[in-house]
């Protein structure tokens, strides 16, 4: 009879993402069981419950999946789960806190898909502007974008003072280098968005970070993407399904939060269904998120 595959579902939070649970049942792993309220020193204890109950050549029809709305919490949960196995006592992970890894990677990648096919142009060294950057969705963004050599600016929009410890947090765990700056007024975005190529709004659902008159002001502007599906949009003019399409008022291409959600959707799922068909066990972040993304991007 065939092994089934089951996946242990962690988060720190009250409940487990209903929106995880159906992506990974759809994706085909037999049974999907959530433990919530885990703290990250309960993370080991987990794991080496789940690693010894099965024997090591049914380690690869097991897996670890690790939500939150955290990254950095998720990324300590993901190490430490890595660091739990017992060789040959070993089962696959994967961290998508929030459905972040995956969304902001499907972001980055339509963004790129987009600058190489109107502008000729790569991530590297393009100015890119995010807006909720405090946000899950917004930090993993800003780092994808940052190690692909992006300059990043990452906005508060209740001033500079947290956005700037979220850059050192980036600085401090990936290495990347992203500047923070305060768009608490109407003035300070319109200042930011006139030296944007690119602007990324992550904020939160059904809130309009950037406005026609913004958009007027970005001169610069090549391409807006956001992320919000619920209205009003996160950037005004920008349609949930543009796919590179002209924003209204402005001179730059727009990408909306549905064609973004369409390939964040096949790498979510994607990922679930490559650890149910790995013959050996896997571990997934946000980096592999993006190695698929720039596959489905079009
Ligand atoms: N299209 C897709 O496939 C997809 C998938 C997942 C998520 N999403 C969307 O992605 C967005 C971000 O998700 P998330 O989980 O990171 O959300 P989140 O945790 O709610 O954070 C969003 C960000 O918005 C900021 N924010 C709150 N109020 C704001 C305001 N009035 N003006 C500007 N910024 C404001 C938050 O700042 P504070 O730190 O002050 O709270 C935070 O930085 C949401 O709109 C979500 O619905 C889309």
């Amino acid at each position: 009879m065939a092994r089934k595959h089951i996946l242990h579902m962690i988060t720190p939070l009250k409940h487990m993402s209903p929106f995880d649970v159906n992506m990974a049942l759809d994706a085909g792993f037999d049974a999907v069981v959530p433990y919530v309220g885990v703290g990250l020193d309960e993370v080991t204890g987990l794991v080496q419950d789940a690693i010894f109950s099965r024997p090591p050549d049914a380690g690869a029809d097991t897996g670890i999946f690790i939500a939150g709305k955290d990254v950095s919490l998720a990324l300590d949960m993901f190490d430490a789960a890595k660091k739990s196995m017992v060789p040959p006592f070993q089962v696959s992970v994967f961290a998508d806190p929030a459905g972040s890894f995956t969304t902001a990677a499907a972001m980055v990648a339509k963004v790129e898909k987009a600058l190489a096919k109107k502008f000729e142009r790569t991530l590297k060294d393009t100015r890119i502007t995010i807006f909720g950057a405090t946000g899950v969705v917004g930090f993993c963004t800003a780092v994808i974008a940052a190690k692909e050599g992006a300059k990043v600016t990452i906005v508060g929009h209740d001033g500079a003072e947290r956005v700037k410890k979220v850059a050192a947090e980036m600085k401090r765990r990936f290495g990347v280098e992203v500047a923070a700056e305060d768009g608490s007024s109407e003035a300070k975005k319109t200042a930011l968005a006139e030296t944007a190529e690119v602007i990324l709004t992550a904020a939160k659902a059904g809130v309009q970070v950037i406005s026609q008159a913004h958009l007027k002001a970005a001169g610069k502007l090549l391409i807006a993407a956001d992320v919000n599906a619920v209205p009003p949009a996160g950037v005004e003019g920008l349609g949930v399904h543009a796919n590179g399409d002209p924003i209204d008022g402005s001179g730059a291409v727009g990408i909306g939060p549905l064609a973004i959600g369409n390939v964040k959707y096949k790498v979510e799922s994607g990922l679930f269904k490559r650890m149910i068909e790995a013959d050996k066990t896997v571990a997934y972040d946000f980096q592999d998120a993006f190695s698929l993304a720039r596959e489905f991007a079009k």
